[in-house]
């Protein structure tokens, strides 16, 4: 039996996350497997009903589960409250710190059927296939925050920290991951302005002395956005701090035709979480309009980075390829053509695929 912990959260998490549910369980039927679901609050919703954003029970049913599903945390009912209550600072960055989630995989993956979906060129675009490792829990994000007021106004301080430990761990990743895949790794800094980057970059050459069978890239950031947009390609894996990675990412999603499709898989410590790389969607939130695959895709990530479940996990990317090859859209994705679905009538066409109707 494995227990996986359920954090919908905030904003369009209540509506992705019971679809990426719903698959999960036709996947467990399938193959049978004995999934067990318990829900847990965090972020606004935690705040509201139990004024905190993550509560003692959600972190206890956490570290009692095999593994994590969440959707996504935060909106503007709760962007003025003090930082220590707010979804992103109170609940999901001191959840992934407390799991030891130091490494988040973000692959970026074009579907063919979704060539036209992206805002850029078919010729540039086409065939993508890369991962972005983003350091999850140093950084600009959790260095020391500082307000102090001055004769004029305020100061705001906030530090970027890296140890050589830190840096060691996630280079190592990008390495062996870059090893089982093209054998070329980026790793992205600024370490012409940045000293955390001189550091990072410095520990990385050390580190590449022990793989030699992986192709070595250093790139600036501001390179590397830039390089995104002009020529994806070239990129197979990709290892970042924090900040880079979280910016890359969501740049990296829009070539694959929607932020609504990127999942992510947050590992390192003994229980991975596993989230769509968007946000909760406050705009659109209620509506049924989210496209719940990158939740869906981030449950295959869970199947196969925390159960070792390889067949399961192919058995749902596979479905989401049929489902997209059928027509079927979420308006993030709708082109002319397209068969309109909204939330969770595509959870319903990928668990149909699933079961093989
Ligand atoms: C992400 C999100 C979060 C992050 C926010 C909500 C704190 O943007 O997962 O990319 O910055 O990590
Ligand atoms: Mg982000």
């Amino acid at each position: 039996m494995y227990k996986i912990a359920v954090l919908p959260g905030d904003g369009i998490g209540v509506e992705i996350v019971p679809e990426a549910v719903k698959v999960l369980k036709a996947v467990g039927g399938k193959y049978g497997h004995d999934f067990e679901f318990t829900e847990g609050l965090i972020g606004g919703a935690a705040l509201d009903a139990v004024g905190e954003p993550l509560p003692k029970a959600t972190l206890d049913l956490c570290y009692n589960s095999d593994a994590v599903l969440l959707g996504a945390i935060g909106g503007p009912k709760w962007d003025t409250l003090p930082v220590h209550l707010r979804p992103e600072a109170g609940a999901l960055l001191p959840l992934r710190k407390a799991l030891g989630l130091y490494a988040n995989l973000r692959p970026a993956t074009l579907y063919d059927a979704l060539i036209d979906a992206s805002t850029l060129k078919k010729e540039v675009i086409e065939g993508i296939d890369f991962m972005v490792i983003r350091e999850l829990t140093g950084g600009l994000y959790f260095g020391e925050k500082k307000r102090e007021k001055t004769a004029t106004g305020q100061v705001a301080i906030d530090t970027m920290v890296y140890s050589t430990e830190e840096i060691i761990r996630i280079a190592r990743l990008g390495f062996e991951i870059a090893r089982k895949r093209k054998k070329v790794l980026h790793s992205v800094d600024k370490a012409n302005v940045i000293e955390s980057s001189r550091l990072w970059r410095e520990t990385v050459i050390e580190l590449a002395a022990e793989y030699p069978d992986v192709e070595l890239i250093h790139m600036y950031v501001d390179n590397c956005a830039m390089q995104l947009v002009r020529w994806p390609k070239q990129f197979d894996v990709i290892v970042t701090e924090n900040m880079f990675g979280d910016i890359l990412t969501d740049q990296a999603s829009m070539l694959t035709g929607s932020i609504g499709m990127l999942p992510s898989a947050s590992i390192g410590g003994k229980i991975g979480l596993y989230e769509p790389s968007h946000g909760s969607a406050p705009d659109i939130a209620g509506q049924k309009k989210a496209n719940p695959l990158a939740t869906i895709l981030s449950a295959a990530m869970l199947l196969r980075y925390s159960f070792n479940l390889n067949d399961e996990a192919a058995a749902i990317e596979n479905a989401v390829v049929q489902v997209l090859n059928s027509g079927y859209r979420t308006p993030d994705i709708m082109e002319s053509g397209g068969k309109p679905v909204n939330t969770e009538e595509m959870g319903d066409r990928v668990v149909e695929q699933i079961v093989g109707y």
